[in-house]
């Protein structure tokens, strides 16, 4: 088989990224260009201002990443956007970018789901075997998703509220922490020798379903009686409690959705895996039921165009393929 090209572009929220993916496997560049410093001081992503910044950088990016790749448009098989979930304003931009470099050098193009993009970061890394689970946890989403095959995804479970990188960030705004709060939090609760208790929220016995915003509230909640009483919290303490709630709660439930599915791999995806916090208690709870377990290194858990070009790649071989009509999908469904 000739060598197949993919260029991949990211846009759906705070990240510009554009990344060239050779055979669905091997990474030839990857490209992003970060907003964060943008909407710090905001304390949470603006939509306005993501759309704003790329407009300005999705054409540098794709050039960025054409030119470390050292590759012609023509020696290119295709191009994966990410179509949805996320902000409409900004995959609009990137699908529009997509467009218009598909148009102009005569390439397909693929609509990618986002969190089938975090999922395939871990092709990456090493061959997916199916059955597989895979623990989606982001800015945006907490899911358990069952895949049987290439392609084929089944949610098992969700969070009926905040999704768990959501309340990392709303959480590290009550300590006080910068936005992203997620990597805060991780670095305080390993530095903490003790832990606030809070509860852990199970929900039905036989759900997979997740609930953060009673934890979240319960953090709120005993930082307002601290203050009322003229105490001064720890954010060690809180944080290594707030932790020790999410990681114990999604291994858990992972580790019995696992059992049930039957599964021979587990990964997990997204901003909230590069928690260490949560990638060491995965790691040995699933070396104990003795079921492989793998995270993708952290600059392929948060948003990258890599892992869209991973799963784009897959999905180009499927024969699925996107059209001029695209258009930003802000609640596509798996
Ligand atoms: O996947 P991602 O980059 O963007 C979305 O698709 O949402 O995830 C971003 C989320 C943020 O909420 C951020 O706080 C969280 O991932 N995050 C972390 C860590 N690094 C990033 N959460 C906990 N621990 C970390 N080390
Ligand atoms: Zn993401």
């Amino acid at each position: 088989m000739e060598n197949q090209y993919i260029l991949a572009i990211e846009t759906s929220c705070d990240e510009t990224a554009a990344a060239v993916i050779k055979d669905g496997t091997t990474i030839i560049s990857n490209v992003v260009a970060s907003q964060i410093e943008s909407h710090k001081r905001f304390g949470g992503v603006v939509p306005e201002i993501a759309s704003r910044h790329h407009v300005e950088q999705v054409t540098i990016v794709i050039e960025e990443a054409l030119a470390q790749a050292q590759l012609q448009p023509s020696e290119l098989t295709a191009v994966a956007i990410t179509e949805g979930p996320g902000l409409v304003g900004a995959l609009l931009i990137g699908i529009n970018a997509a467009k218009a470099f598909a148009w102009a050098h005569q390439l397909p193009i693929v609509g990618v789901h986002h969190i089938a993009g975090h999922i395939y970061a871990n092709a990456l890394v090493q061959p997916m075997e199916f059955p597989l689970l895979a623990l989606v946890v982001s800015g945006g989403h907490t899911e358990l998703v069952y895949m049987k095959e290439h392609g084929h995804f089944e949610l098992i479970g969700e969070t009926r509220d905040d999704a768990a990188g959501e309340a990392y960030d709303k959480v590290a705004r009550v300590l006080n922490l910068p936005y992203p709060g997620g990597p805060h939090i991780d670095r305080l609760a390993h530095e903490a020798d003790e832990a606030v208790a809070f509860p852990r929220v199970w929900l039905e016995e036989d759900s997979y379903d997740f609930s953060f915003s009673g934890l979240k509230s319960a953090v709120i909640n005993y930082k307002h009686n601290m203050d009322q009483r003229g105490e001064e919290i720890i954010a060690a303490h809180v944080a290594k409690g707030f932790q020790d709630s999410v990681v114990e709660v999604l291994t858990t439930k992972a580790v019995r959705a696992a059992r049930a599915y039957n599964v021979k791999q587990v990964i997990a995806a997204g901003g909230v895996a590069a928690n260490k916090g949560l990638r060491t208690a995965l790691e040995q709870a699933f070396k104990q039921e003795g079921i492989p377990f793998y995270v993708p290194p952290l600059k392929l858990c948060t948003d990258n165009a890599a892992m869209i070009g991973a799963a784009g790649a897959k999905m180009y071989e499927a024969g699925v393929r996107g059209n001029m009509m695209m258009n930003g999908r802000p609640g596509m469904e798996l």
